[in-house]
């Protein structure tokens, strides 16, 4: 399948339409600012994607704990996170056109140079150079300012502005002292959480990569600052990596990007970004980095709060050290939407396929009546659809003709398609078509359930 082409992103965000994975958002009234929906597909995929990360970082874990806290909290949360003064992106306007660009994006692209954070540099940049706007190709800019990407709202007897949060690690800090208290846990530990995050990104795009509203799973992990965190910080990294592959992200298409030393907060020891080579090239994907004792340190001293842990065994008080894995929601739908489209010449016809790990499609099997007009076969048909709608996401569909309901469900990525024929009501058996290799099998209906419980591993 050929990457880095605007072809098969195109590919990609009209079959997620036509397919029901992912609608533009208010379509209906012209569409609205990059926001999208997920589609009853999409919603499932994402379902799914959730489900795998919670099972796998949480469930099946004994060192880490859930939690699903508020997207509005305190302001002083953000103050003391350092989000109120500094969550800031360049802006820059041109005055011809009236477009508005990342300041920092247009000095890179042009220059190659990365003036993170110096507004004076990346203005004289711009005009020194004569910077042409990517949209009316004139070089008329105005000063390079900060805009602070939190979105403001207002709450009722709250007299200061209270913010959407801009990430879910938040409400993970605030609530670390009663997790402790509450539960048995022990250093090391973690706490994730899965939920929705805002921010007002001067440009939103590349589909469902940047967004206004999206979501994240994040995970604080807390180590004793005596820890040797390396190797810790390389099993989250094997672990970030493999949860990528499991989304059918292929290893060819992963790499690291570890943020230079000298770019690095004050606070933090190491930043490693894994990045995909998404449709548009690579770009990031998750993110890890050892934060250090600054969140609670802060959080203790803007709350009052004592935010220390007791080491029972050793009797040592200390603030922990944090280690935070951080996936982005949204972006690992989109790596397995593109890692799973597939073209295939099947005759003189070319074949769509979206060939997601199995446990991942939206649904898991489709059930066709092979005639929708003999009743004996369709009633048989919704038999076999209540057999399994239980164990896994089923479809029934008696819309069309055979090859036609096939194409649909490969569009779709579901792994198998049973047919119920008029041997069916002869002898018991149905056809089993498997969506890779496109080969059919019989199977027989007491087996059925078994048979596709086991293919479906
Ligand atoms: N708590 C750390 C944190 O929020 P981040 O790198 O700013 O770190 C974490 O964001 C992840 O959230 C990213 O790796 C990415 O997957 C996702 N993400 C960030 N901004 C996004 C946006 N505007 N749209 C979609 N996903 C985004």
């Amino acid at each position: 399948m050929p990457k880095n082409n605007d072809d098969l992103m195109q590919k990609i965000v009209s079959l997620a339409k036509r397919r029901g994975f992912v609608f533009p958002g208010s379509e209906i009234y012209g569409g609205f600012a990059n926001s999208y929906s997920y589609g009853p597909y999409g919603t499932e995929l994402k379902n799914n994607i959730k489900n795998l990360w919670w099972k796998t970082f949480v469930s099946d874990r004994q060192d880490i704990v859930g939690l699903d806290g508020p997207i509005m909290l305190n302001p002083k949360v953000w103050e003391a996170s350092g989000h109120t003064s500094g969550f800031n992106d360049a802006m820059v306007d041109c005055k011809e056109c009236k477009k508005r660009f990342r300041a920092d994006h247009l000095v890179e692209q042009s220059t190659g140079r990365d003036l993170e954070g110096d507004l004076k540099a990346m203005s004289d940049i711009l005009k020194d150079e004569k910077v042409k706007c990517p949209n009316c190709g004139k070089s008329n800019w105005t000063e390079v300012r900060n805009f602070n990407m939190m979105f403001k709202t207002e709450m009722n007897g709250i007299d200061e502005p209270v913010y959407l949060r801009p990430e879910t690690a938040g409400a993970i800090f605030v609530d670390f002292k009663n997790v402790i208290d509450s539960m048995r846990v022990k250093i090391p530990f973690g706490i994730a959480q899965i939920g929705k995050a805002f921010r007002n990104e001067i440009i939103a795009g590349n589909f469902i990569f940047r967004l206004r509203e999206f979501e994240q799973m994040e995970i604080e992990y807390f180590i004793d600052p005596k820890t040797k965190w390396e190797p810790l910080f390389e099993e989250w990294l094997v672990a970030q990596e493999k949860f990528a592959l499991a989304l059918g992200a292929h290893k060819k298409d992963l790499k690291k990007y570890e943020h230079p030393k000298e770019k690095l907060s004050h606070y933090s020891k190491k930043t490693v970004d894994i990045e995909y080579n998404f449709p548009f090239g690579f770009s990031e994907l998750y993110g890890l980095a050892h934060r250090g004792d600054f969140d609670l340190t802060q959080h203790s001293k803007f709350s009052g709060e004592d935010l220390t842990y007791l080491d029972q065994a050793s009797n040592r008080k200390y603030i922990p050290h944090v280690l935070e894995p951080t996936f982005g929601v949204d972006r690992s739908v989109l790596v397995a939407l593109s890692s799973a489209y597939t073209e295939e010449a099947v005759g003189d016809e070319t074949r769509i396929v979206l060939k997601f790990p199995k446990n991942l499609a939206p649904i898991k099997a489709a059930i066709f009546p092979l005639l929708k007009n003999k009743e004996n076969l369709v009633s048989k048909a919704k038999e076999v659809f209540d057999l399994l709608k239980g164990e896994f996401m089923c479809e029934f569909d008696d819309n069309g003709n055979i090859g036609k309901r096939y194409r649909r469900q490969d569009e779709i990525g579901t792994p198998y398609c049973v047919t119920i024929d008029f041997d069916t009501l002869a002898d018991g058996t149905v056809t089993v078509r498997d969506r890779d290799t496109m080969e059919q099998e019989r199977v027989s209906l007491d087996n059925l359930k078994d048979y596709l419980i086991k293919n479906l591993k």
